[in-house]
């Protein structure tokens, strides 16, 4: 049975202390053998709050693998957004902008859906290019028997509420899903809204796990209080997935979905 921790958009400079610190007993006491992170790892893209997240990571001393968000390249050295976007994040923080990760139980692949710069006024969005999402298949030829996981920064659903969650989701995201459903993917990690959510997404003939994490420690809410999602591989064809919430001082389970896995994929099964 292997557990890995799904966190999202800590936010490295608008961090809560006491979060901070829940959190890092938490992971290191609930048998998390590793953790992804689906990007906004800082607040601004500055050079501190890189420092500060690689000794917030090195102190866990866990296998952690992270995809970079929007926030994570310099918002106000312009030069810097320019001309080495990631230069930050992979310098100081030790991260790399795609990686791809293969362990005994699973393949992970990451993607960098955030960008310097977009063609509207809002550089918040995210895009997939072709290559990036051509790139997936390929990251999972040796997965045969293990479970695939892939994670980018920016939804690939919308929210009830529409509003900026609606606006945050990946331009042409039915081709994002379906190419996640022509790979077989198993589980998919996004963040960017501060909004929890785990769901199964159908399209073609095969559905997957959708993984989306709130923000685990920053003070940026967007009405849900903080949180992170925790993935337990309970056979070979069943998951669990729980969403553990911030509330009075730590962290508590606040709901888990089963699924088993069919031909078809993924299938959510009462608990
Ligand atoms: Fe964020
Ligand atoms: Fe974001």
């Amino acid at each position: 049975m292997s557990r890995i921790a799904h966190l999202s958009d800590l936010h490295f400079g608008s961090t809560d202390p006491a979060q901070l610190e829940a959190l890092a007993g938490i992971l290191a006491s609930d048998g998390i053998e590793a953790i992804v992170v689906s990007g906004d790892i800082t607040q601004s893209g500055r050079k501190h709050e890189f420092a500060d997240a690689a000794r917030w990571f090195e102190a866990l001393d866990m296998d952690v693998m992270v995809v970079p968000g929007n926030h994570d390249t310099p918002v106000y050295n312009l030069a810097s957004r320019f001309l080495k976007p990631w230069s930050r994040y992979e310098r100081i923080a030790g991260f790399a902008e795609e990686p791809i990760e293969e362990r005994d139980s699973f393949v992970f692949a990451g993607l960098n859906s955030a960008r310097r710069i977009r063609p509207s006024l809002d550089w918040s969005t995210g895009k997939l290019s072709r290559r990036q999402l051509d790139a997936i298949g390929a990251a999972y030829a040796e997965a045969e028997g293990r479970l695939r996981i892939c994670s980018f920064h920016h939804p690939i659903l919308g929210f009830e509420d529409g509003g900026s969650a609606g606006r945050a989701v990946l331009p042409k995201a039915d081709e994002v899903m379906r190419t996640l459903t022509d790979a077989k993917v198993d589980v998919v990690m996004t963040g960017h809204v501060h909004k929890a959510r785990i769901t199964v997404v159908e399209e073609d003939g095969w559905s997957f796990i959708l993984s989306q994490a709130g923000t685990a420690v920053s003070t940026r809410l967007r009405g849900e209080a903080a949180s992170y999602n925790v993935l337990t591989q309970e056979g070979e064809d069943r998951l669990r997935l729980s969403t553990h919430r911030w509330g009075e001082g730590g962290f508590a389970k606040e709901v888990a979905h089963r699924f088993e896995r069919t031909k078809a994929g993924w299938q959510e099964v009462s608990s």
